[in-house]
């Protein structure tokens, strides 16, 4: 299981050997800061305030540790993660590896199609998280206007991507 889901299930602590440690994680944090804390944040910039309060609801927030493995490819995952701060490296293949930044997500895969991992992403550098589980995911699709928009844009982004590395890959370069 990822570490992630055991964290938020709380079957192991957030700090284990002092690596981790939860934000706000939901428990005794007051969501009007979780509240603010979202309006930062692109993806949720056409919410309404009633809207945010129940993103931050069902949002956890967590700060992982440089190099922490946060999904791991061919595993089952039930986690959609967005990036608050800090980077988060997609190792795609053995040759293609993919930087986010904040405001961006991932995870929405295994989610969607309930398929294992596709890719292993590991923090970058010390990473600030927004971590919401597949129990909740579908209502933040209805909950969030452009949700949907912003997932299948990304998704057809990436397909394009992987297209065009497997056409590159095929056609070897003749070094000119
Ligand atoms: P998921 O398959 O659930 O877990 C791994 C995640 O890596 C995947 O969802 C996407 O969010 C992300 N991912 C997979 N392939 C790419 C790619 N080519 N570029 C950026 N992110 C990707």
């Amino acid at each position: 299981m990822e570490l992630i889901s055991r964290m938020m299930d709380g079957s192991i602590p957030y700090d284990a050997q002092g690596r981790l440690e939860p934000v706000s994680s939901g428990r005794g944090v007051r969501q009007d800061d979780k509240v603010e804390r979202l309006k930062e944040v692109p993806l949720f910039e056409g919410c309404s305030q009633r809207q945010l309060r129940s993103v931050a609801k069902i949002a956890r927030v967590f700060d992982v540790a440089a190099d922490t493995v946060l999904t791991r490819a061919g595993e089952a995952g039930d986690e959609f993660f967005l990036i608050i701060d800090g980077t988060a490296r997609v190792d795609v293949s053995a040759e293609k590896h993919v930087l986010l930044h904040p405001g961006e997500f991932f995870g929405e895969m295994s989610l969607l199609d309930g398929g294992p991992r596709s890719a292993t992403v590991v923090a970058n550098g010390p990473v600030r998280l927004l971590v919401i589980s597949r129990r909740h995911f579908s209502g933040l699709l209805k909950d969030v206007p452009g949700l949907t928009q912003a997932l299948l844009m990304t998704l057809s982004r990436r397909v394009r991507q992987a297209e065009e590395q497997a056409e590159r890959l095929r056609t070897p370069s003749t070094g000119l």
